[in-house]
């Protein structure tokens, strides 16, 4: 450990008055976070679930005394007279029409709006990306899509908003719904806030920098105050190839990591996503999109406000002055984590007002220091480095460049963010870390303090007397995940020996707040991947406990709960991930040999009809 980073532990351990155990002190990274001396068993966490295997099964496992109900598979149609899904049969008319792929964020928006309902609501559920090889027979790699295939693959992607209610004993969805509706990478939306009609906006599918289509690369994202959704545009660059060396916007493209070579077959077939005819398209991505579904036919907006990065997501928390907080992580390794506050107030009762809250406001990006203070830096043309000499010429720059412009302010690079969330019980915000294996020892720092991280952590801030507009709030390490007998891990010491959990990704709190937590990568370390719910106080603070085993190859994401808790929809993405159409690692949910394996959005409640958790 070289003497700085002695220093950083020792500083951070005397704020959070550890014990000065020496075994503690030896560990070569992280901040032990436990001051208690506690074997597995001896103390209880206030979840009372039995917990689920570990091991990597083809199956999906709740618990003893819950079950699982498979709501909504790839492929399904979402009407009653929609087209069947027969997977040698698919095509871009079907696939419209049906249920999209690789479901990520879900969010239940309760009928009628305005109510908490927990029996009848919308669910809006976002189709992060596909993988063809599990989607058509030959199991075809992503840039070999002939235009047939293309077509379908780009219209799997975007977001399905269905009606949904609970009825005897089931959930069911409302096929003759008004609200069902697809949102794809070709519907027209709106964009508005700082960067609406930029110059740098203005291309072949929008003469006017305001009007453009479609959404993709939707990620997680959250449900704001006033019912309406919003969803993150993160890997944006997957879509997009050709030779952009040329383009006076090289410098940006490439700052957003956007590559000549594609990773998908649509810039093939398309010169919307080909940078050597049109390198300018890109800019209408990466944005978070707002979205109502109470209104099906409202124009999705684009909210610059909120700046153009790889988002993971973006959740409001209405500040005690009535201003709105948006929380977002930048996914990708060295990027850095964000705050946006709305300049008006929510008004309960004036949701057109409401609807315009995030088009102005001030957005920030966060510094972590040792001291256990972490500061919010505006991103704000004029001020501080982002002036024309550092090629910044009005706020509209700021906000399509805003990885540079938090670059020039100093923001602390991050293990890769994903959900930030605010725990509404005791109203601490959660970021998850997920991983990154290409920090080196020198570049670790307080929040991110191990090198070659491939376990992610989870950082706890608390915003001065809840205030979430101040400038600096307080942080803390509320979880290094890993091996349960990694020494740079900072479990509770009363966790289960197959407790323990990697890469957390997505993140939910229940009622009591406590939060459940899923992962994206625990199969890297020989698990399954799945939920994990712990207490975030009191003796059992931490203390994990395995929720829920996913199927082989999948990752689990979107967990949200229904007003009441008594029901957790979440998603299963990427069933038998890594394997093919013919020999599938799995054919969950389906196991029928003439389906292959479907991403599902799944409902998980408790048979007794308790909530869950509890
Ligand atoms: Fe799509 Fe941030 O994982
Ligand atoms: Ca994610
Ligand atoms: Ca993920």
């Amino acid at each position: 450990m070289s003497e700085n980073f002695r220093q950083v532990l020792d500083q951070r351990l005397s704020r959070r008055r550890f014990l000065q155990s020496s075994s503690l002190l030896a560990v070569t990274a992280g901040l032990p976070v436990f001051a208690v001396d506690a074997k597995p068993g001896s103390v209880q966490s206030s979840l009372t679930f039995r917990e689920t295997g570990h091991e990597m099964t083809p199956e999906l496992e709740v618990p003893a005394g819950y079950k699982a109900q498979v709501l909504l598979k790839w492929g399904e149609p979402l009407s009653a007279a929609g087209p069947a899904f027969d997977p040698l049969q698919q095509s871009a008319e079907k696939q419209q029409q049906q249920f999209g792929y690789n479901n990520d964020f879900i969010g239940f928006l309760p009928l009628p709006l305005g109510s908490s309902n927990a029996k009848h609501g919308l669910l809006v559920v976002n189709h992060e990306y596909t993988v063809p090889q599990l989607m058509w027979p030959g199991s075809p790699d992503d840039v070999s899509l002939n235009k047939a295939q293309t077509d379908t693959d780009i219209v799997a992607h975007g977001l399905s908003v269905v009606e949904i209610e609970w009825r005897d004993g089931q959930w069911h969805q409302r096929k003759d719904s008004a609200y069902t509706r697809r949102i794809t990478p070709l519907t027209p939306m709106q964009i508005s806030g700082p960067a609406a009609g930029s110059s740098r906006l203005k291309t072949a599918i929008s003469q006017d920098g305001v009007h453009t289509l479609g959404t993709y690369g939707n990620c997680a994202g959250g449900v704001t105050p006033w019912g309406t959704v919003l969803t993150g545009e993160e890997n944006i660059d997957m879509m997009f190839g050709g030779d952009f060396s040329q383009s006076p916007e090289a410098a940006s493209l490439k700052r957003f990591g956007m590559s000549a070579t594609p990773q998908k077959s649509w810039s093939a077939h398309y010169p919307r996503w080909d940078m050597s005819a049109q390198p300018n398209e890109s800019f209408h991505m990466g944005w978070i999109v707002e979205i109502d579904p109470y209104d099906p036919r409202s124009v999705p907006k684009k909210r610059t406000a909120l700046g153009r990065f790889k988002h993971e997501g973006a959740n409001v928390y209405i500040n005690s002055d009535g201003r709105v907080v948006a929380y977002m992580g930048d996914d990708q390794k060295f990027e850095y984590l964000y705050k946006f506050v709305s300049a008006k107030t929510y008004q309960a009762d004036n949701r057109a007002a409401n609807l315009q809250l995030l088009d102005e406001g001030t957005l920030y990006c966060a510094r972590f220091a040792a001291d256990g203070t972490v500061a919010w830096l505006p991103l704000v043309f004029g001020s501080g480095p982002l002036t024309v000499a550092n090629g910044f010429r009005s706020q509209a720059d700021v906000v399509i460049d805003v990885r540079k412009a938090a670059d020039l302010l100093g923001a602390t690079p991050m293990d890769r963010p994903e959900d930030v969330e605010v725990n509404p019980v005791n109203g601490a915000v959660y970021v998850m870390l997920t991983k990154n294996a290409d920090r080196t020892a020198a570049q670790r720092s307080p929040a991110n303090p191990r090198a070659q991280n491939k376990a992610g952590q989870i950082v706890e801030m608390t915003a001065p007397k809840g205030d979430h507009s101040a400038p600096v709030f307080a942080w803390d390490m509320f979880l290094l995940a890993g091996r349960r007998d990694d020494p740079s891990t900072s479990y509770h010491p009363a966790t289960g020996k197959n407790s323990w959990l990697a890469c957390p990704d997505n993140c939910a709190f229940d009622r009591k707040g406590c939060i459940w937590i899923t992962s994206d990568g625990a199969e890297d370390f020989g698990i399954a991947e799945g939920i994990w719910a712990a207490d975030v106080s009191g003796a059992a603070r931490a203390l994990m406990k395995r929720f829920l085993r996913a199927p082989l190859g999948s990752e689990i994401c979107g967990p949200f709960f229904t007003p009441d808790d008594q029901h957790l929809f979440c998603s299963v993405q990427h069933p038998a991930d890594g394997s093919s159409f013919e020999q599938p690692s799995t054919r969950w949910p389906d196991f029928d040999a003439k389906l292959p394996p479907r991403p599902a959005v799944i409902v998980i409640s408790r048979t007794d009809g308790q909530p869950v958790g509890t």
